[in-house]
C-alpha cells in the first residue's frame, strides 16, 4: 500500500490456502507471503502511479504475529530500505489496527477508547492526546475472533468463520439459547466459557440422538452465541467508559466488521453521548493501509527503525 499524505493505493492478497485446513498453517502462510510480496508491492506502486525511486520511507509490521510471515515482510522491507536508502519504520500490528481509524476521515477525537478485536487479540486501549497507548483490559484466554472461528469450525463453517456466523446470526433468534456470559470484575475478557458451552450444547444434542441442526437451528445457535460475545465486549466497554474520560469510542480489528457488535456499540455510544468510529469493513480486517498510516505517523514523529529491526512474534501493545 502506498501513502502520499493520503492513501494512494492498497492491495491485499487473501490466502485461500488455509481454508482447506480450517485454520492458518504457519509454513504455508510464510511461503505464500514469499511468493506474493513482490507482485503485491509492484501492484500497489502501479495503482498509486508511484515509482520505487519516489519512495522515501518503508513501513513494515515486526510483530505480533507468525514468525515466518513477519520475517518475510521484514527481510523484504529491510532489503528495500537498504538498497534504495529509504527510511525504515517498524510498526506494531496492533498499533496498525488503531490507525485503521485514521485511514479516512472523520478521525476520532483524542483521547478515545478503542476496542481492538481481532483473531489474535482482544483488548481495550486508551489512545491519549499524544497518541500514547495504554491497555486497560485484555482477554485472559481466547481472542473474540478466535472464539468465532472455533465455534464456526465446530458447526462445519469455512475458515475464517466470523463472517459466516455473522451472516447466519442475522436470521436467528439471539435469545433462543441461553449461553452464559462471562463478565470479569475488572476490564478483562474471557471467551473460553462460551466456546465450551457451545461445544457441550452441540455434543449433548448429538448424544441425545436429535437430528442434525436444520437451517433455523443453526441460525438460532449463531445468533445466541454472537449475542453472548457481543454482550461481553460491550459491557466491558461500558464499564471502561465509567473509569476513563474519553471523547469517543473506536473499534478496530477483524471482529469490528461484525454487524451485531456494530449495532450494540452504536446503542452504547448514543447512551453515553459519544461519537462511535468504526473503519469501513475493508480496513477492519488485516490490511497494509493501516500499517502504512501508522508508519507515516511514526516517521513524521521521527520514530525510525534501524536495519537491525527483528521479528517479535509476541510483541505487546
Ligand atoms: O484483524 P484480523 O483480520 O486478523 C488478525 O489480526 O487476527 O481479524 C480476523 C478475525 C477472524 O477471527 C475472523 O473470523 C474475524 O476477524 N471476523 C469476524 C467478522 N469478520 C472477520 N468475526 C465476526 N464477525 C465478522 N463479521
Ligand atoms: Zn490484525
Amino acid at each position: 500500500m502506498v501513502v502520499r499524505g493520503r492513501l494512494a493505493s492498497s492491495v491485499v492478497a487473501a490466502q485461500d490456502v488455509h481454508r482447506r485446513y480450517g485454520g492458518v498453517v504457519p509454513e504455508l502462510a510464510s511461503r505464500d507471503h514469499q511468493r506474493l510480496v513482490l507482485p503485491v508491492v509492484g501492484d500497489a506502486l502501479e495503482k498509486a502511479g508511484v515509482a520505487l525511486r519516489d519512495l522515501t520511507t518503508v513501513a513494515v509490521t515486526y510483530g505480533p504475529g507468525l514468525a515466518g510471515s513477519l520475517l518475510v515482510g521484514l527481510s523484504f522491507a529491510k532489503a528495500l530500505a537498504w538498497a534504495r536508502s529509504l527510511d525504515l519504520v517498524g510498526v506494531n500490528h496492533l498499533e496498525g489496527h488503531l490507525f485503521s481509524l485514521f485511514i479516512e476521515e472523520p478521525h476520532p477525537p483524542l483521547p478515545f477508547l478503542c476496542l481492538v478485536v481481532s483473531g489474535g487479540h482482544t483488548q481495550l486501549v486508551v489512545v491519549d492526546e499524544d497518541f500514547r497507548y495504554r491497555t486497560i483490559g485484555r482477554t485472559r484466554d481466547d481472542a473474540a475472533g478466535e472464539a468465532f472461528d472455533k465455534v464456526g469450525k465446530l458447526l462445519g463453517l469455512p475458515y475464517p468463520a466470523g463472517p459466516h456466523v455473522d451472516r447466519l446470526a442475522a436470521g436467528g433468534d439471539p435469545s433462543a439459547l441461553p449461553f452464559p456470559r462471562t463478565h470479569l470484575p475488572d476490564l478483562d475478557f474471557s471467551f473460553s466459557g462460551i466456546k465450551t458451552s457451545v461445544l457441550y450444547h452441540v455434543r449433548d444434542r448429538a448424544a441425545s440422538g436429535a437430528p442434525p441442526l436444520d437451517d433455523a437451528g443453526l441460525a438460532d445457535l449463531c445468533a445466541s452465541f454472537q449475542a453472548a460475545v457481543v454482550s461481553m465486549l460491550v459491557r466491558a466497554v461500558d464499564r471502561a467508559l465509567t473509569r476513563v474520560p474519553v471523547r469517543a469510542i473506536g473499534v478496530a480489528g477483524g471482529v469490528s466488521a461484525n454487524s451485531g457488535l456494530r449495532t450494540a456499540l452504536r446503542e452504547l455510544a448514543a447512551k453515553r453521548k459519544l461519537g462511535l468510529y468504526i473503519p469501513r469493513p475493508a480496513w477492519c480486517t488485516d490490511n497494509a493501509a493501516m500499517i502504512a498510516v501508522a508508519g507515516y505517523h511514526r516517521a513524521v514523529a521521527g520514530h525510525l527503525s534501524k536495519l537491525t529491526l527483528t521479528a517479535e512474534p509476541a510483541l505487546a501493545l
